[in-house]
């Protein structure tokens, strides 16, 4: 447990670091330096003062099919009477829940007070003025930022500031059901026989889930191949990698899984939803996902499977097993018209009783360090002590860490999709990838 506890936040240290890097220098081209900063310094002093009036706020959040967020909400108005927080769900694929925020935050609406962010969006949030900077709110409450892990803290910052509080840590891994395997796969190749062998015993319909529709998640899913066979898609420098045989080898072997007969015949429409649906249902002994999908499949209300579900690192290929390192945290709208009674949902959704009941009735890896060695948690949620969730998170790769990432993100989830679809082979998509990210990037 403690050696865990360490290589964790060592290792999500390590790649928040670069994650810090990208943003900062992301910043240096930026031509609206105002937006984010001057605009919003006053827009923060604006409502702060403590009231005990009545207020309504808005959070918004892809749905949160664990009921965490629904407790969050009740203990925190618990807490503060005088502040209702009505929850307003987006859509669950993260590239169409980016796509929302754009277009409200475009137009200036003040409809959104709170907002979660995916961990690949912040330097284009505050970039563009959409979040407000949390550091007068931050100081003015004397938070604590030493309580948090370090990287995921400093994933939230860009030019120098405080945009979002880290709410979870995400990383890929295997669920499997353990009814029916002794020993989870080690290897890809392990897997596809297993799932090939399994499917279709204990009332099943499959052998394997995944995310392969074309959004956000088939870029998680895709670097996982990718990454467990020595590819990548940019190096440390963030120069164009992935032409590579790694990389098309990992990639062979996504299509190889996705196209096999182990999966449901319509994975390419499969969301993290559509997946996690299968598996609590039972239709499936193995699963990739992120962690929440423990205590989703532990809910006895909504699954069928409770009792029955093991944790362990995805499978690996030729240099190992690897995770794609995902995550939220959470931000206050530049247009709120409710700052301070946002930042106070904020700082307590963000801070240890909101994470804690995150973490217990989620299973949402918290950012504050030592919530790991919360008892109830544990209990909860086992596998936050357990071996194989160090080497998940030991081997998290982050995506591309750029202001335009959406851009890479759509030329990766093209050309993947593409490949998937039998439309171009893996060798064609890496070298339409090159070139088009080549000039996202350049
Ligand atoms: C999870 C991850 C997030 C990722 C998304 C993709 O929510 O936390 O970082 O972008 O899945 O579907």
């Amino acid at each position: 447990m403690k050696k865990w506890k360490l290589s964790m936040f060592v290792m999500v240290f390590l790649l928040m670091l670069g994650v810090m890097t990208a943003c900062n220098s992301g910043s240096s081209g930026s031509s609206d330096d105002s937006s984010g900063d001057s605009g919003s310094e006053n827009t923060e002093a604006e409502g702060s003062e403590g009231s005990s009036e009545e207020v309504t706020i808005t959070y918004a959040r892809g749905k949160d099919a664990t009921g965490a967020t629904d407790a969050i909400i009740k203990a925190f108005e618990k807490e503060h009477p005088n502040i209702n927080v009505e929850l307003r769900e987006m859509p669950t694929d993260s590239g169409k829940q980016h796509d929302a925020y754009v277009t409200a935050f475009n137009a200036e609406s003040s409809e959104i007070d709170v907002l979660d962010i995916d961990v690949v969006w912040p330097a284009e949030f505050a970039q563009a003025g959409y979040v407000l900077p949390l550091d007068r709110f931050i100081k003015k409450d004397n938070v604590n930022l030493d309580m948090y892990n370090e990287g995921a803290l400093s994933a939230a910052q860009f030019k120098g500031k405080q945009w979002a509080m880290p709410k979870f840590i995400d990383a890929g891994m295997l669920f499997y059901r353990t009814d029916m395997v002794e020993e989870p796969p080690k290897t890809w190749d392990e897997l596809i026989s297993m799932a090939s062998n399994l499917q279709g015993q204990n009332g099943t319909e499959f052998g394997y889930l995944m995310q392969a529709k074309q959004y956000e998640g088939l870029v998680c899913n895709a670097i996982e191949f990718i990454a467990a066979y020595g590819g990548a898609i940019v190096n440390e420098k963030g120069e164009v990698v992935v032409n590579s045989p790694d990389t098309i080898q990992g990639l062979k072997k996504l299509v190889e899984v996705a196209t096999s007969d182990f999966v449901p015949q319509n994975i390419t429409t499969f969301t993290e939803v559509e997946s996690h649906t299968s598996f609590i249902e039972g239709e499936s002994p193995f699963i990739r996902n992120w962690p929440y999908q423990f205590s989703l499949a532990n809910d006895e209300e909504q699954s069928e499977i409770v009792g029955k579900v093991g944790v362990a690192p995805l499978p690996a290929g030729d240099e190992g097993s690897a995770a794609a390192l995902g995550g939220w945290m959470t931000a206050i709208s530049a247009f709120s018209e409710n700052k301070q009674a946002a930042w106070e949902f904020v700082k307590f959704m963000t801070g240890k009783e909101g994470q804690k009941i995150d973490a217990i009735k989620g299973s949402h890896a918290p950012t504050i360090p030592e919530l790991y060695e919360d008892e109830e948690i544990i209990s909860a949620t086992p596998f936050f002590g357990e071996e194989g969730f160090v080497q998940a998170l030991n081997a998290a790769v982050s995506r591309p860490v750029v202001p335009n990432y959406q851009e890479v993100s759509e030329i990766i989830q093209i050309h993947v999709s593409k490949a998937i679809n039998g439309d171009v082979t893996v060798e064609e998509a890496v070298k339409s990838m090159e070139t088009e990210l080549k000039e996202a990037l350049k």
